[in-house]
């Protein structure tokens, strides 16, 4: 088992990167690793540049990305963490993947049309071609299982209809070049809200810094946002129907619920009667148990160029002599 997975460089990281991104991360690697599997996981680089984007904002994303996946538990040494820029190999095997792909295909691709709107006329060529991209981020690590969100699959797809064609177009029956990925639909990924209002997702982009947990923030700083969270003056209810129509409770609990990892019933088994008062420095005090580790990992590393460099140079090394052969053996496939 390969699993190849990629994320956009994103700075000002918070609670809700951590529980609906990164901990999938930490724990595919560690069930690879009971598994005999290898994961490879990347800093989508290259792909941030299909969108309007400032250079000196990116670079700075990728090293922070990767001391957030260091500092929750991504392990250098367990999987192979790198980034896209570093492995010329996507470039070159999207060349040559763009000869496979069609563009009927591609015009199908409904984040391309959701991202492009009104305007495709003036978006870039890479917001196009993305998902050939992202393919040859898969194909070229013979990667058997691919995690997919419900708004991924699509290109997943793409990238087993790039690897059959090219198959049967230039390999032998008995010696096909690229594996098909299958997809692996992650665990149902939480999906934390503001702390300010229960029904936008907490989101780096909120211009109210209490609105979210960042990853950065120390003991106190979380306490007081969490005893600050917007919520409603009823106590928390004994069953989950109880939390119908109450979004801010609902969040506080499910946040409680994957800290602690116990069911959402359990939290309200342990909290149902009991107001915010008493719940909020609860949440608080695991918030504070859970993240303090992180915190002071990402906070060392994230100021340590040089360390970041090391762990990005040393992926690179092991992704390129990953993707070495298979490319290798594509530019032979079509003549090259
Ligand atoms: P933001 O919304 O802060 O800009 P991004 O869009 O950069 O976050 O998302 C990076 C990753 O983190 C994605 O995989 C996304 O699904 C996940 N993510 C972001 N915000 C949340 C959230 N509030 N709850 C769960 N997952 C989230
Ligand atoms: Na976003």
């Amino acid at each position: 088992m390969r699993i190849v997975s990629g994320i956009q460089p994103t700075g000002n990281l918070h609670l809700g990167n951590y529980l609906g991104a990164i901990r999938n991360w930490v724990a595919m690697q560690n069930d690879a690793a009971a598994s005999g599997g290898e994961c490879f996981f990347f800093l989508a680089d290259l792909h941030a540049i299909s969108m309007p984007h400032d250079p000196a904002a990116l670079s700075a994303n990728t090293r922070e990305m990767t001391a957030a996946l260091v500092a929750c538990g991504v392990d250098p040494d367990k999987s192979t963490l790198f980034n896209q820029t570093q492995v010329p190999a996507h470039a070159e095997l999207q060349w040559l993947l763009n000869g496979t792909a069609r563009m009927g295909w591609l015009s199908r691709m409904t984040q391309f049309k959701d991202k492009a709107g009104k305007n495709r006329d003036s978006v870039s060529v890479a917001l196009y071609t993305y998902p050939v991209l992202q393919a040859a981020d898969v194909l070229l690590y013979q990667a058997t299982h691919v995690p997919v969100g419900e708004d991924q699959k699509q290109h997943l797809e793409l990238a087993r209809d790039i690897a059959q064609k090219f198959n049967n177009d230039f390999c032998p029956e008995d010696k096909p070049l690229f594996v098909q990925p299958a997809p692996i639909i992650p665990p149902e990924a939480a999906r934390i809200m503001s702390l300010r209002d229960g029904s936008n997702k907490m989101s780096k982009s909120d211009p109210s810094d209490m609105s979210r947990i960042n990853l950065t923030d120390d003991a106190d700083t979380i306490m007081s946002k969490v005893k600050k969270a917007k919520t409603d003056p009823e106590p928390l209810p004994s069953e989950i129907e109880g939390l119908e129509g109450r979004p801010e409770a609902r969040n506080l609990v499910g946040i409680y619920a994957v800290m602690a990892g116990v069911s959402q019933a359990q939290v309200l088994a342990d909290f149902g009667g009991k107001g915010f008062g008493a719940f909020k420095p609860a949440l608080g005090e695991l918030l504070v148990e859970k993240l303090s580790p992180i915190n002071a990992r990402f906070n060392d590393l994230r100021h340590d160029r040089d360390a970041l460099d090391a762990i990005l140079r040393k992926g690179a090394q092991k992704a390129r002599a990953a993707a070495a052969p298979t490319l290798a053996a594509a530019y032979d496939a079509l003549g090259l």
